[in-house]
């Protein structure tokens, strides 16, 4: 696989720490209780967080802990209960539905849980989509962006199927390939490497992490895997509603585990 060599390699320096890309500021999240009126319990209780541009941040920790709510508070997929979400400089409170809408998808890049590739619309297709929306660039620079970014995570051969007929772990690539194309400065991605062997989970991981160091972007991603977490920058644990100090990775992650 030539992933790596695609964007330039791991030996770019990542860029001096800058202003956060995207900052949480005491967010406390609660959803609406059921409709019996059955108390609401709260999912984030106070969550501060910077992620600053070349850094690859991963959020780890129990299901149910609130990784997924994080991540799509962070990307401003959703508005906290309480406290502040400042996306590439903006506070999300601010902002009516439209112009978070806007900034979403000119800032941020997102890799969901479970992919949601639109069936009627082959791979490429899928990854060009967004690149139609943002309005920016021709239609020869679209087709060109998008079979770099499944070149990018080695599936330029599918770039005609349909996602009904991908597997788990091909699919999770399209979705990867998607968030990337229009070279977000925020990736968020939720168990990136979920469906993925060994070996593609590991690539996947120095992808995210190359993403961050040699284009500069600020890559938060929740994984379960240990393996995985290797490759982050900083490893935050998320529990009872709050982020434990920061643990360096267990080895270094330039390295190839
Ligand atoms: N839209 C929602 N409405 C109500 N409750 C929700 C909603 N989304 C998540 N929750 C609840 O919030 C809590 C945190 O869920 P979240 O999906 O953020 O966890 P997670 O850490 O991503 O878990 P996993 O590792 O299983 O993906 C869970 O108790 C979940 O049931
Ligand atoms: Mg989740």
């Amino acid at each position: 696989m030539v992933w790596e060599a695609a964007i330039g390699g791991s030996a770019v320096d990542a860029p001096a720490a800058s202003a956060a890309v995207v900052a949480a500021e005491g967010v406390e999240m609660t959803y609406p209780g059921a409709a019996s009126g059955a108390p609401a319990t709260p999912v984030l209780r106070g969550v501060d967080l910077a992620v600053a541009a070349g850094e690859c941040v991963a959020l780890t920790g129990p299901s149910g802990g609130g990784k997924t709510t994080l991540l799509n508070l962070l990307g401003g997929m959703d508005r906290p209960t309480r406290g502040r979400v400042l996306l590439a400089g903006q506070d999300t409170a601010r902002l009516d539905d439209a112009a978070l809408t806007r900034l979403r998808r000119r800032a941020v890049g997102f890799v969901f849980q479970f992919f949601h590739l639109l069936p009627a619309l082959t791979a490429m297709e899928n990854i060009a989509l967004p690149l139609e929306l943002a309005g920016e660039l021709s239609a020869a620079d679209i087709a060109a962006r998008s079979r770099q970014a499944l070149a990018l995570v080695g599936m330029e051969e599918y770039a005609d199927r349909y996602p009904g007929r991908l597997s788990g772990g091909q699919r999770q690539r399209v979705a990867l390939a998607r968030a990337l194309a229009p070279r977000p400065q925020l990736i968020l991605a939720d168990e990136p490497t979920g469906n993925l062997d060994r070996q593609s989970a590991q690539q996947v991981m120095a992808l995210l992490r190359d993403l961050s160091r040699a284009q500069g972007a600020a890559v938060v991603l929740a994984t379960h895997s240990a393996e995985a977490a290797v490759f982050a920058s900083r490893v935050l644990p998320l529990r009872d509603g709050r982020l434990a100090a920061a643990t360096a990775p267990p080895q270094d992650a330039a390295g190839t585990p």
